[in-house]
């Protein structure tokens, strides 16, 4: 029902200077695998196999990522190294790829609806890959989502509390509680001081968007930052109660920033997750 996925991934990813200088931000391994190749693979698990990627400049290792490599696999074809790109053949097998390029960086909202030629008409996910989302004991944070999205028929984001100093790095909701873990949204506010947080039930990296949310961003005018913000969009659906927050079973890491790339790769590396136990 939702088969595609879009990855906007044009960010400069400066926190990680200089090593994103010449190299894409998602390209960065969590022990042995690309942050992009978990974020594809979870949406493969929900079944979402048209991927759609944002790019800009300086981003090819992304598309070459998911293209054969024949001097490679020349080299050691018959080897047992070749069971190190298993699981990157899978992908390049079972989903198609399709790229385009954010030119100017204008936000988030600008780079979803920079990749509206490759979703059309339909409901699709979002997936930040920075932010790193592990649910090793039961389904993918995105395959939850596409359930839940059968359900309901409406936008819907990953959230899970913050401590309230943090805010002011998030999209916040504010709602009413339907289930112990769905809250209806009614309103949301990008990066809030503390002061003006409506709750501390943060957006993370994953979403369910309904297609009307195109014409609903290019109605936007600039928000936080001086940027076209997809919460901010988001808040129109919102006050047509057709947002719904959804607090994912697993665990997220905020791989954008230098400590939460320190701690997934430590878990990663401990729990035997990566394919180098
Ligand atoms: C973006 C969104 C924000 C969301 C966050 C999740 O911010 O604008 O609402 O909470 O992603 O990672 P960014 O982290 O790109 O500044």
């Amino acid at each position: 029902m939702i088969e595609k996925c879009l990855f906007p991934a044009a960010g400069y990813g400066t926190r990680f200077l200089p090593a994103t200088k010449s190299m894409p931000k998602e390209m960065l391994p969590i022990v042995d695998k690309p942050l992009i190749q978990y974020g594809v693979e979870e949406a493969l698990e929900a079944g979402l196999h048209h991927i759609g990627l944002v790019t800009g400049r300086g981003k090819r290792a992304l598309e070459d990522h998911f293209d054969i490599s024949y001097e490679l696999e020349d080299q050691i074809s018959g080897t047992a190294k070749e069971a190190a790109l298993e699981g990157i053949r899978r992908l390049i097998r079972e989903c198609t790829f399709s790229y385009t390029r954010q030119i100017e960086m204008k936000g988030l909202g600008h780079a979803i609806l920079t990749g509206r030629p490759l979703i059309g008409d339909v409901p699709f996910a979002v997936v930040l890959a920075d932010d790193l989302c592990l649910n090793p004991e039961g389904p993918g944070v995105l395959a939850q989502m596409v359930e839940l999205y059968r359900q309901f028929r409406c936008s819907i984001v990953a959230v899970q509390d913050v401590p309230l100093a943090e805010t002011a790095s998030y999209g916040i909701v504010e709602g009413e509680v339907i289930r112990e873990d769905i809250v209806r949204v009614t309103r949301m506010v990008e990066k809030p001081k503390p002061e003006d947080a409506p709750s501390t039930l943060a957006i993370i990296g994953r979403y369910v968007l309904t297609p009307d949310i195109f014409d609903l961003i290019e109605g936007t005018p600039a928000g936080r930052n001086g940027e076209i913000q997809i919460t901010d969009a988001l808040n129109e659906q919102a006050r047509r109660g057709c947002v719904m927050a959804y607090r994912f079973k697993g665990r997220r890491f905020d791989c954008g920033a230098v400590a939460g790339y320190v701690e997934a790769t430590n878990h990663v590396y401990q729990q035997g997750l990566g394919r180098v136990a």
